[in-house]
């Protein structure tokens, strides 16, 4: 069992620099777990303490059945890939899968068969003799890959693997690493600043903003649950929509009324229930793109969508993004691309406002 538990974990770099704060994580064995945020937020640094090359400022760190705090790196278990693939450039292939587990003393039939299998999972056999400048950037990433496979470590640190890829060579890789993870059964941790890699890849998903662990759920729960502002904005492409307004108490309903009274929607009474605490104050609506559609049902007049100005109209093959001017607010829809939309027309839609997503302004919390 390779399960890796992180407990009150922070990391204080010289000149007081609060990389991570506070993160209670558990990965589970076999888990594929993504750590996702922008730059800076601490996710390498999360990374590196599990690995044993930075050392936490509090907390303790478990993998499998060990505390591992005091375990040097080479003794975790554990190997780790990184966005450069550091292969040894004088040496072949063979070698770069080979040299690990040379230094550990294994015997060379082991290695041989090793090497062999690793590069037959990754499709490099034909590449074995080569040297690393001999290979494309994607052929790098996977022997840097089988490296760390041969390795048969009980978990994979993954750090930004992909990001010097390009964008078609980065998709094809991801499903290989995922095919890997399937086959390996091993348990991989795996830090990107994609969301869509990080949505397409992970069992879990932990987002992080600014050292601290804002949220951990599977993708869709993610997507359609986040619990605060800034998930809601980060996981989604184009983001969520933010609007911010008040809730208005009709006599059975509330309503959200933004935009100088401009916009007024009718919350569904099953999240009306659960906002009764809101009842005349400030909120903010998160509505997604594809829960705004072209008008059909002429919902508008009972509170259900909205009359906005089409500005600009994106095409993306099977989809179109439409960026509309609601009162001075551009909200951005996704509609399928049956029919393009007229730019600089007033658009009737309707709006899924059971789907919708409420936060306080203050706190910034989904208001669940
Ligand atoms: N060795 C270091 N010394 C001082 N500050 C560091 C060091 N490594 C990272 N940091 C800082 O810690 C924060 C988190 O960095 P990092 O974990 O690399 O973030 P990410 O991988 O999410 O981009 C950043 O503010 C970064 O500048
Ligand atoms: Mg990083």
């Amino acid at each position: 069992m390779a399960r890796v538990i992180l407990q009150n974990i922070s990391k204080v770099y010289p000149g007081n620099i609060r990389a991570v704060q506070c993160a209670n994580l558990e990965v589970d064995d076999k888990e594929f777990a993504v750590l996702v945020g922008p730059s800076g937020c601490g996710k390498s640094t999360v990374l590196r303490m599990i690995a044993g090359l930075e050392t936490p400022t509090t907390g303790t760190i478990r993998i499998g059945d060990r505390m591992v705090n005091d375990v040097a790196p080479k003794n975790r278990d554990i190997a780790m890939v990184f966005q450069s693939y550091a292969l040894y450039p004088h040496m072949t292939v063979y070698k770069n899968m080979a040299f690990g587990l040379m230094l550990r003393k294994y015997p060379s039939d082991e290695i041989d068969r090793r090497v062999r299998e690793a590069a037959e999972v990754l499709d490099i056999t034909e590449l074995l003799d080569r040297r690393p400048r001999a290979l494309s950037g994607g052929q790098r990433q996977r022997v840097a890959l089988g490296r760390a496979i041969v390795r048969r470590p009980k978990v994979f640190l993954f750090d930004e693997p992909l990001s010097n890829l390009d964008a078609k060579l980065r998709v094809q890789m991801r499903l290989e690493l995922s095919k890997l993870h399937a086959r390996l059964q091993a348990t991989m941790i795996y830090v990107t600043h994609d969301q869509v890699e990080a949505m397409t890849m992970g069992d879990r998903i932990v987002v992080m903003l600014d050292g601290v662990i804002q949220q951990v759920s599977p993708p869709l729960e993610l997507y359609y649950r986040p619990v605060n502002r800034f998930v809601a904005e980060f996981i989604g492409s184009p983001p969520m929509n933010m609007i911010e307004g008040y809730l208005e108490s009709g006599e059975h309903e509330f309503f959200f009324v933004a935009l100088e009274n401009k916009l007024r929607l009718r919350v569904p009474k099953q999240l009306s229930v659960l906002m009764k605490g809101y009842a005349g104050k400030a909120v903010v609506m998160g509505i997604r793109p594809e829960h705004l559609s072209a008008n059909k049902e002429q919902r508008e007049k009972k509170g259900e969508g909205f009359t906005a100005v089409i500005e600009i109209v994106e095409p993306l093959g099977s989809e179109l993004h439409v960026h509309l001017n609601l009162h001075g607010k551009i909200v951005i829809a996704r509609f399928s691309s049956e029919q393009i939309p007229q730019v600089q027309q007033p658009f009737v839609l309707d709006v899924d406002t059971g789907a919708a997503c409420f936060f306080d302004p203050e706190t910034q919390r989904a208001i669940l």
